[in-house]
């Protein structure tokens, strides 16, 4: 079959979760020097890439998790380029059948990296042919059906295989543990995506203050990914509204006008927290009720929007729902019905 025909064996660069944006590639760090903050990951992914550098070694496999937009796939570049091997881009959805898989695996090289987007995704099926390739580098492929079937084994070269997932928890446990390293990314704070924020301005030629970062990286809501937009707004901003240069007043301005309020909550944050606080008097409430309520996903509540207001205590996870904090309810202008018992 020739690979055109065949979706599987497209090196689908960025597909579905994280459409990418050419401004959002020429922003990316491209060593581990390049890359700030997530300290814990980076160690653990430096010392891999030394050792098995050192012993002439494929990496290991390498299991990245976390919400949205805070380096995975940035991370997954930067390990082929540290180890200096090609690194071929899929998503688990694409690969859709045990030929999509052996069609990838066969045509990488010794020590090439295999990334794996939003891994948890990847149809079972497949999956149970993963756990050999990645254990043992071979596939064991039926072909044919019924009495011609049999089995033919396909040598694979050593490889190393990069998963990222947004939702580490769906990953079947023999899936999880084939993976050397696992290791999830967190929020970033405030100093370090100022960090980031310079860093990016720089690159793109924008002028920016230290007032005007802090700004931005407070309402990035501890997201580069979200940095980097909010970066971009404020240029167009200074170059319609200002003189140019992003200082903590035109950010503020900026940001205002997007209405994004000064911890980073957007619109759809906020509509989650009036809702749990208006319509379920601060829950608890179940996810799929509030998602119904919002009109957004369940799943995006649960890996873009939840981990951010849990994280900052605005909600919290209790085992009939969400419920919402005394701080949960003054990020929207309202009081807490225990608030008003103790008033
Ligand atoms: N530590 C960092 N330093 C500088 N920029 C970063 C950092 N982490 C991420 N970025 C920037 O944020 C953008 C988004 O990162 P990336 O695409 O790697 O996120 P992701 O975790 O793969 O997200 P998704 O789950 O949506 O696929 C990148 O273009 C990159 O420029
Ligand atoms: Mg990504």
């Amino acid at each position: 079959m020739p690979d055109s025909d065949h979706k599987g064996l497209g090196y689908i660069t960025e597909t579905l979760a994280s459409p990418v944006t050419s401004a959002e590639a020429a922003l990316r760090p491209l060593s581990f020097g390049d890359f700030t903050g997530q300290p814990k990951t980076i160690e653990r992914l430096q010392v891999m890439v030394g050792a098995a550098k050192r012993r002439g070694d494929p990496l290991n496999h390498i299991l990245l998790s976390g919400p949205p937009g805070l380096g995975k796939t940035t991370l997954s570049f930067i390990l082929g380029h540290e180890m200096g091997r090609n690194v071929r881009v899929t998503s688990g959805p694409v690969v859709e059948k045990a030929g999509d898989l052996a069609g990838l695996l066969t045509s990488l090289e010794e020590g090439d990296l295999l990334f794996i987007d939003e891994i948890h995704r990847i149809p079972k099926t497949v999956e149970e042919y993963l756990y050999s390739a990645m254990e043992d580098f071979r596939l064991d492929i039926m072909i044919d059906q019924g009495p011609n079937a049999r089995s033919v084994r396909l040598t694979i070269p050593r490889f190393t295989l990069i998963g990222a997932t947004t939702r580490a928890g769906l990953l079947t446990a023999p899936l999880r543990s084939r993976f050397t390293l696992q290791t999830r990314l967190e929020y970033y704070d405030i100093p370090t995506l100022m960090g980031i924020v310079i860093r990016s301005c720089g690159l793109l030629g924008v002028a920016i203050d230290e007032g005007g970062a802090r700004e931005i990286a407070a309402r990035s809501r501890g997201t580069p990914r979200i940095a980097n937009n909010l970066i971009n707004f404020c240029r167009d901003y200074a170059q319609e509204r200002g003189n140019g240069k992003i200082t903590k007043k035109l950010a503020s301005a900026a940001l205002e006008l997007l209405e994004i309020d000064a911890a980073g909550l957007d619109e759809m944050d906020k509509r989650v927290l009036r809702v749990i606080a208006e319509n379920y008097h601060g829950g608890p409430v179940g996810l799929g009720t509030i998602a119904v309520a919002v009109g957004e996903e369940t799943e995006t509540l649960e890996e873009v929007h939840e981990p951010f207001l849990i994280q900052e205590g605005y909600l919290q996870r209790t085992p009939q729902g969400r419920a919402l904090t005394p701080k949960g309810y003054h990020a929207v202008g309202l009081k807490s019905a225990t608030q008003d018992r103790l008033l």
